[in-house]
């Protein structure tokens, strides 16, 4: 009997108990720093001579790990591997895969702190945003479990006299996981067991930034018991390993979460049919975001402006969720500028190893740099109103950053940063609100604030994007409660952590025998 979903709890560090097991974990894996990963192909963990070198954020000359680098000859080899051990795994009961991830889930729980102190580390995390990351990481294999025994039952169908008619979910064959770096447990977790319990084998290809606590997932995937050949760790660069993989006869389908940019390339290299290849593939791409919170003349400012701060420098604003437009009634413009204004000025800035700075370092160099670069064009653009400095000297760290008096059409009005700066904008009336919410190539995630029914109603209708709140923060999904995914260049609206997810990764067989 399996019990019914229920998402995981998030720690509370105002307890002292938690805080000290979460110094301890940060202990632990101090103590691991620097140290070798393989890459894992059917089980075979191989070292190359050639490395990616993970650093902390906070401390860019701190080594986080050093991690096996593929090339395509090993990506060649890990692809053969997946399709031989399809055949294999397809055969292996749902139920059976289900429970593999459910051991997962409960060993991850076990080691909950020791993965999100790896991703205060290695992604500049603070301690809130990890452990929300890894409890998020946990909810996808219980609830991609559930969801495998559910799909594995029978299937409705019209039933016809003198025949049976079944319809059964078969998977679709090698799969390429493709995770970004901003949710480097919870995304990739999700990425990969959801393609996995639906039968399928994966070549899992971490994003660069982060592949240290993809290699521990990779290990602990094995402690469970997942069969070899199942789940193959390759890290490897986009440009070479990537776009092998993709473009390979063998490749089924391809998930993808990242940016706009590589998701399009990915989309439109899949469509082109390589020698030998039998099928059409298929592609999950979800990609970039420009969130906007709406607040209305009626609205509880002071809830507004606090979510306005929580979504737009939460993760030091790199979620293809957050908040990075504010979009605000003429008649409490100058109010919630303000009040976000303080808001974000009580943030406290620094290495995210301690507990008491909320407000991390940006991932690398190459981000800091396109932040700044965006920081210029917006002091150019609107009114600097809060930050706008930054200091690379020790880690890359960039001030909660505001706008104000963007016009929508502005580029920080259209373009994502993915980083902590907010532009802010001011809306005649609510049809105006709704017209600048809407104008963007994007379409992921938005709140509206306001009172009115009649106004929440025509929100509700009118505001256009995958994720749509009221009165709340538009960060935070939470897995089973609000599946996730965006509309038009926000990518292909897979919906993780919903009932819709599984379907992507499998194929449905009917089977109808004359009697
Ligand atoms: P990115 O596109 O730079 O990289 C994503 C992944 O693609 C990485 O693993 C990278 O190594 C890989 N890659 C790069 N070039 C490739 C190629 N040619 N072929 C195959 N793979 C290649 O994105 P990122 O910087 O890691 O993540 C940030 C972006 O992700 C933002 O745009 C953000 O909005 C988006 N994102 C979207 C969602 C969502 O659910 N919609 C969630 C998180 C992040
Ligand atoms: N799923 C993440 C959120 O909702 C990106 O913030």
């Amino acid at each position: 009997m399996i019990k019914e979903f229920t998402p995981e709890p998030l720690t509370d560090f105002s307890k002292e108990e938690n805080r000290k097991a979460f110094e301890a974990a940060l202990e632990l894996v101090k103590s691991q720093l620097g140290k070798e990963y393989p890459l894992i192909i059917n089980g075979e963990k191989i070292f190359t001579e050639k490395k990616i070198v993970s650093y902390n954020p906070a401390k860019k000359d701190e080594v986080i790990g050093v991690v096996s680098k593929a090339n395509q000859e090993l990506a060649e080899k890990a692809i053969q591997e997946a399709a031989k051990k399809f055949e294999e795994w397809k055969r292996f009961p749902a139920e059976g895969r289900a429970r593999l991830l459910f051991k997962a889930a409960a060993i991850l729980r076990r080691r909950k702190h020791e993965f999100s102190a790896t991703m205060v580390y290695e992604a500049g995390k603070s301690w809130a945003e990890a452990d929300a990351d890894t409890a998020e990481a946990i909810d996808f294999m219980e609830y991609y479990g559930r969801e495998m025994v559910r799909l594995a039952g029978p299937q409705k169908v019209t039933p016809l006299d003198g025949e049976t008619n079944d319809l059964v979910y078969i998977p679709l064959g090698v799969g390429i996981i493709i995770p970004p770096w901003n949710f480097p447990l919870a995304i990739l977790v999700g990425m990969t067991t959801g393609a996995v319990v639906s039968g399928n084998t994966v070549i899992l290809k971490p994003a660069s930034a982060t592949p240290v606590i993809a290699a521990k997932f990779a290990e602990l995937l094995e402690e469970a018991g997942i069969p070899a050949g199942v789940v193959n760790y390759l890290p490897g660069s986009g440009g070479e390993v990537g776009d092998y993989l993709v473009e390979h006869p063998l490749t089924r389908f391809i998930s993808f979460t990242g940016s706009r940019e590589i998701g399009l390339r990915i989309t439109e290299k899949a469509a082109k049919i390589s020698p030998g290849q039998k099928w059409i593939k298929r592609v999950v791409a979800e990609m970039g975001g420009k969130d906007a919170i709406l607040v209305d003349h009626d609205a509880d400012l002071n809830d507004a402006a606090n979510a306005i701060v929580a979504s737009a420098y939460g993760f030091q604003g790199q979620k293809c969720s957050a908040c990075s437009r504010a979009i605000v009634h003429k008649d409490v413009y100058d109010e919630v500028l303000n009040l976000v204004t303080e808001k974000a000025k009580a943030l406290s800035i620094g290495d995210p190893v301690n507990v008491k700075n909320n407000f991390g370092p940006v991932i690398d160099k190459a981000a800091f740099d396109s932040i700044n670069r965006y920081i210029e064009i917006g002091k150019k653009e609107g009114r600097l109103v809060l930050g706008g400095n930054s200091d690379d000297s020790v880690g890359y760290f960039i001030e909660p950053t505001i706008i104000a008096d963007v016009d929508s059409k502005a580029v920080i009005g259209q373009e994502e940063i993915f980083g902590p700066v907010l532009a802010v904008i001011k809306a005649e009336d609510f049809e105006d609100g709704v017209r600048i919410f809407n104008d963007t190539e994007y379409g992921l995630t938005g709140s509206l604030f306001a009172r009115s029914r009649e106004t929440i109603e025509k929100g509700r209708e009118e505001l256009h994007c995958g994720n749509l709140y009221f009165n709340r923060k538009s960060t935070g999904a939470i897995v089973g409660a609000h599946p996730f995914g965006g509309f038009n260049m926000s990518g292909t609206d897979s919906k993780t952590g919903g009932q819709d997810y599984l379907l992507l990764f499998m194929q449905l067989k009917s089977i109808s025998e004359k009697l």
